[in-house]
């Protein structure tokens, strides 16, 4: 049986500033739950775009000097720039400008107009025009407005008013019959809670006197449409309201992503105006938190907003969209700060599946050039096989992400990549090498861990599409078009190809460093140290200097310097500490090849052995490995 279709949305946003960190957040979710339900094997629509009447705009214009329709046309590019970056993958992008929008509120208007639910009539009321609309004395804070803490105006004028007051019960009715209506489910009670006290008809018309940037009403032409009620019709009008395909095949699907700003438009207006107008009522509301800065939400008109365009130039669109999803619980508020960002991506994208990858594809270079051999492998050896832990990886990411929860999906593929380098830890293929007839279970452990690695490509597509092809290409895999594994197909374990080598690792996520002041400008001067005292080739020829290749490499507990290193030289394997953690990454330097003073005595560095020395040039500052010019047989003695 066909799967049902689904409609993704996010919020059309003002286009009375640029876009920030706080619109990438929604964007990026609902590409992220759209490309999951992709995965999930359905038909999925996906729609962002433009809110561009109303008073806000009209004033974000006369700062500017400019009419309001060419400001429009300006701040709406960027956001129509943007999301090509951030790899949104949305089907459509609508304005509320464009003329088939404006057609489809004039039939909601009337429709609703002439079965009776709106209504003409004189107002007195509590306004703010920084939310263009009336307040009701019991949501202000102080006499204030919750959201941008100015006291509102009094204004009378008279006014269309829509009968929401009519629909309450069946609104409630309707909440509590469908669970899945309004998540998570604080959101649910929010609404519900404020769905205890009357609800009040909703003023849907402004008169021209006061604004003339928006839809006229139907029905009287000297008044056009509130914002709000123009907005939330961009649901439907993007599908072609009433007749066409687009609409009959995915509507009522829908899943709307908001923030808690705007949960009342979207959790009681909304549904009302559907239902006034005879439509079908929408499958749900996903509502997240805020991203905060200093404890305040991110806002255009706090002025402490993050350029989501600068975050992905320093970090990278993959980066940016893994930390967006794992650092957020859905439905709370999380904290934006430079240092939790590249926390993130040094530990979890850098260290755990960067170093991860590397390992895994180094050692398999290493061990299986011509690739695995069939008659060496048993991946399905109950003692050794990943087939469990990354069957309850992909079981954990299912349900998780099928209920929006982003940070749990992605850390239920992270718990997975733990798990595999402790296995290789454990597992110790470089030991296994050293013993021929250990060949089936060295085979065997490489080729587990290459699946491994398959299943995280597959199951990050989601959040990093860019690193999850990546990752495919050296894996020698083909994803099915349109270049991702359906959920189905992910479990079917051998399939990493037997009999072809594959080829060398790229860094997938280099280290972020920590910069104390980037202004410092660095220059390579020359080094003018005073020359030791003099040898004679004797002494010289009492170090034993030989060649090794790093095949592993992890920092040292609470230590900024030291790094510990799983050197090869051939017949041995050695653990070296080595003071270079400042200047190089694990996964910097996982297959390098480097010199190593082999007969130094054993020692102990922060409680850990080291065996050996590497070594580099330079200064304690900056420190350069030095290794052959090009690559030797490990173990090679130096002269
Ligand atoms: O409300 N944290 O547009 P808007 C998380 N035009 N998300 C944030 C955020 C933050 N600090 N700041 C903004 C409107 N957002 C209307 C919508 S829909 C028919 C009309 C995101 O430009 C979040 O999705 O004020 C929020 O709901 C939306 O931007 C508000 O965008
Ligand atoms: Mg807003």
């Amino acid at each position: 049986m066909k799967k049902k279709p689904r409609f993704f949305t996010t919020p059309i946003y003002y286009v009375n500033a640029k876009p920030h960190l706080g619109h990438a957040y929604t964007t990026i979710a609902a590409d992220v739950a759209t490309r999951f339900m992709q995965m999930d094997s359905r038909d999925t629509y996906f729609l962002t775009g433009t809110d561009e009447h109303g008073d806000k705009i009209v004033q974000a214009a006369e700062k500017q000097d400019t009419s309001p329709k060419e400001y429009v046309d300006k701040i709406s590019k960027l956001f129509q720039d943007l999301w090509p970056v951030l790899n949104i993958s949305n089907d459509q992008f609508i304005r509320t400008t464009n003329p088939d929008h404006i057609r489809v509120v004039e039939q909601v208007l009337s429709k609703i107009h002439d079965s009776g639910d709106i209504y003409f009539s004189s107002y007195e009321g509590l306004y703010c025009f920084g939310c263009e609309r009336f307040y009701q004395e019991r949501e202000l804070v102080d006499g204030k407005c919750p959201d941008h803490g100015t006291e509102p105006e009094v204004i009378r004028e008279s006014n269309y008013f829509f009968r929401m007051s009519k629909y309450q019960d069946w609104l409630i009715d309707h909440i509590q019959t469908h669970p899945d209506f309004i998540r998570p489910e604080q959101y649910k009670k929010e609404i519900l809670s404020f769905l205890k006290e009357p609800l009040e008809d909703l003023c849907i018309s402004r008169p021209k006197t006061r604004l003339t940037w928006g839809i006229t009403l139907p029905f009287d032409e000297d008044y056009v449409t509130y914002v709000w009620f123009d907005a939330l019709v961009n649901y439907i009008s993007a599908l072609g309201y009433p007749d066409s395909d687009l609409f009959k095949k995915f509507w009522p699907t829908a899943r709307h992503f908001v923030a808690k700003d705007i949960i009342k438009p979207h959790g009681i207006y909304w549904p009302i105006m559907l239902k006034a107008a005879g439509i079908d009522i929408y499958d749900g509301l996903n509502v997240h938190g805020f991203w905060n800065v200093r404890g305040s939400k991110m806002s255009k008109s706090i002025g402490n907003v993050t350029d989501p365009l600068e975050v992905t130039r320093e970090f990278g669109v993959d980066p940016f969209r893994y930390f967006l999803m794992r650092e957020m619980v859905f439905g709370k508020d999380a904290n934006f700060t430079e240092d939790v960002i590249v926390t993130r991506i040094n530990s979890d994208l850098a260290n755990d599946l960067g170093n991860l990858f590397s390992r895994v594809l180094t050692m398999t270079n290493r061990y299986c050039k011509q690739g695995f051999s069939k008659e060496n492998l048993t991946p399905r050896d109950p003692d050794l096989s990943l087939e469990s832990p990354a069957r309850t990886a992909i079981e954990a990411f299912r349900q998780a992400m099928a209920n929006c929860e982003f940070h749990n999906g992605t850390a239920a593929v992270w718990t997975f990549i733990g798990l595999m380098n402790k296995y290789i830890d454990t597992r110790e293929p470089w030991a296994l090498a050293k013993d021929e007839t250990r060949r089936p279970m060295l085979e065997t452990v490489l080729y587990n861990l290459m699946e491994g690695l398959r299943v995280v490509s597959c199951l990050i597509y989601p959040v990093m599409p860019e690193t999850s092809s990546k990752m495919q290409e050296t894996l020698g895999l083909e994803p099915p078009d349109p270049g991702f594994y359906p959920l189905d197909q992910i479990m079917d374990w051998g399939q990493i190809k037997t009999g072809l080598g594959f080829s060398k690792p790229s860094i997938l996520f280099p280290r972020i460093e920590i910069k104390p002041d980037k202004k410092e400008k660095k220059t390579a001067k020359p080094f003018k140290p005073a020359l030791k005292d003099e040898i004679t080739i004797e002494d010289f020829s009492k170090i034993d200097l030989r060649t090794g290749t790093v095949i592993q490499a992890e920092p040292v507990e609470k230590s900024e310097k030291l790094l510990k290193l799983l050197v090869d030289l051939g017949a041995e394997t050695r653990q070296i500490i080595a003071g270079i953690a400042k200047n190089y990454t694990p996964e910097t330097i996982v297959g390098k090849q480097v010199l190593v003073v082999a007969n130094l005595k054993e020692a102990k560095l922060m409680g850990q052995v080291s065996q050996g020395m590497v070594l580099a040039a330079g200064s304690k500052k900056e420190l350069i490995l030095t290794g052959p010019d090009k690559k030797a047989p490990d173990g090679c003695p130096v002269k």
